[in-house]
């Protein structure tokens, strides 16, 4: 590899690079990793992603130096940190503002990968480790908010570990399995300690190396979707590359200041972001006899916690109809053999046996559970001809474009109480995210599309 014919063979570098492959490593990750030279704003948060688990990690180690994961003291802790220790409020509101800017960042950065199509072929594992980063950023935010030992951190956590308790047969037995108790307590906050402190985070780093791993190995995608790697000078670099080292270090640092601004505003003069990022019934000591009468949780979770409210008894109804209507269109329409289609109706008797005799509860977790699955199907579920939404039809920007406010609506409607009118809405909701992503293979191929250009497209600033 032409990396290791031009390592420094003297000095403490050249000691080192004999026994272990530093320069090599450089060189391929940075300094010849060529990226393609038309990266945009939204390539920031990736890097940024990384900056944020830095920052979890290091305000996570001085947390737990003072903080106590024992039912009866866990909350006099924070506050001990909040008051008492040098710098410790600046410690803690870093540490929950990370929480938030970490998946206000990842919402970015995977909403970049729908932009312009980075999931398609070759990237689909990078895409997938992604949708497994996601996961565990979601247990770990979840296993987290419980250690503050506040009345939000206990009742959000009963009803998240109860939603288990739907699931036929195992539920019950599974959610007591899950608390260590018959009620959140001591123990649920032990295992959710060791969770959030060691198992997770390991996890995490071991995926996010995963990820950048697969994406070096294929290089990155840009915003025109074209293959920088199709297009080499004499030396075999990409025409449209540049070395990540220097250009896109400097570039990052750029994002690294507007980040660093945006989240020392918050830091320093709005922590609680409103209610947002911080609850206001957090700051009263969890009180296993005082429901509070409104919990929600953390506005991350919402899109999500909406379309699990959204599973109601009649929304059940209309998705066992949905199911009878597809399997319709399948028998009339649908190439597949006689034979297929038999046992393909059978399977969905027997599915929608299922749905009629368990609880709708069990199906909003299934509907909850499912949109972020779906996620992982993405890849395949795209068949446009080009990746980026720069050459596609003016439709498939609209249908984009409408996902983003119904994720947003979704988001919203998970923080307020729910009324049958919200409840419609977080239907129909559900109804277009899933439309959106399983009804792909069929609408992601029409309309006309704009030719791709053999190069990037670049204006020098
Ligand atoms: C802790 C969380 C994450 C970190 C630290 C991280 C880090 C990165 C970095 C540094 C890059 C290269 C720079 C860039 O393209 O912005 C990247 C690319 C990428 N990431 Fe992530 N990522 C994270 C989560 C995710 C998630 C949740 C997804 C999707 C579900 C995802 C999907 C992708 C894709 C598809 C690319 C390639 C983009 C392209 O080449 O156009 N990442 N990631």
């Amino acid at each position: 590899m032409a990396a290791e014919k031009q390592v420094d063979t003297t000095g403490l570098l050249g000691w080192i690079d004999r026994r272990f492959p530093l320069t090599q490593l450089w060189k391929e990750h940075a300094s010849e990793y060529y990226a393609p030279k038309n990266f945009n704003f939204w390539y920031f948060f990736g890097s940024l992603a990384m900056l944020v688990l830095v920052i979890q990690i290091v305000t996570g180690i001085f947390l737990v130096m003072n903080y106590k994961p024992d039912a009866s003291l866990a909350f006099a802790s924070v506050e001990y940190i909040m008051r008492e220790v040098p710098w410790g409020w600046l410690i803690r509101y870093m540490h929950s503002t990370g929480a938030s800017m970490f998946f206000v960042v990842v919402y970015l950065h995977m909403f970049r990968g729908l932009l312009y199509g980075s999931y398609r072929k070759p990237r689909e594992l990078v895409w997938v480790f992604g949708c497994l980063i996601f996961l565990s950023l979601m247990a770990e935010a979840f296993f987290g908010y419980l250690l503050p030992w506040g009345q939000m951190s206990y009742w959000g956590a009963q009803v998240i570990v109860n939603l288990f308790s739907a699931i036929p047969f195992i539920g019950p037995d599974l959610s007591l399995w899950i608390r260590g108790d018959y009620v959140v307590s001591d123990a649920t906050l032990n295992r959710f300690f060791a969770f959030h402190v060691i198992a997770i985070p390991l996890v995490l780093i071991g995926l996010i190396v995963a990820h950048i791993m697969a994406l070096h190995e294929v290089g990155s995608n840009n915003p025109d979707g074209v293959e920088i790697k199709a297009t080499k000078d004499a030396n075999g670099k990409p025409l449209d590359g540049i070395p990540f080292h220097p250009y896109y270090t400097v570039h990052d640092i750029m994002g690294v200041g507007v980040f660093l601004l945006v989240f020392s505003t918050i830091v320093f003069f709005a922590p609680t972001v409103g209610g947002y990022f911080l609850e206001a019934n957090n700051f009263i000591p969890a009180d296993s006899l005082k429901t509070p009468p409104h919990i929600a949780p953390v506005w991350y979770f919402t899109p999500f916690y909406s379309m699990l409210r959204a599973t109601t008894d009649d929304f059940k109804h209309v998705l066992m109809g949905l199911a009878v209507l597809i399997t319709a269109v399948w028998w009339v329409k649908g190439k597949a053999a006689a034979t297929t289609k038999v046992a393909g109706s059978g399977a969905v008797v027997l599915l929608l046996l299922a749905m009629w005799l368990t609880e709708a509860k069990f199906w909003g977790v299934v509907v909850m559970g499912g949109a972020v699955v779906t996620l992982f199907f993405l890849p395949w579920l795209d068949q446009s001809p080009v990746k980026s939404i720069r050459y596609r039809p003016g439709f498939h920007k609209t249908l984009l474009g409408i996902l983003v406010v119904i994720f947003a609506v979704l988001g919203y409607l998970g923080i307020q109480e729910p009324t049958p009118v919200k409840t419609a809405m977080s239907q129909v909701g559900a109804l277009y995210y899933f439309g959106f992503f399983w009804l792909m293979p069929i609408w992601s191929k029409r309309g006309t599309f704009k030719p791709v250009p053999d190069r990037v497209t670049f204006h020098a600033h």
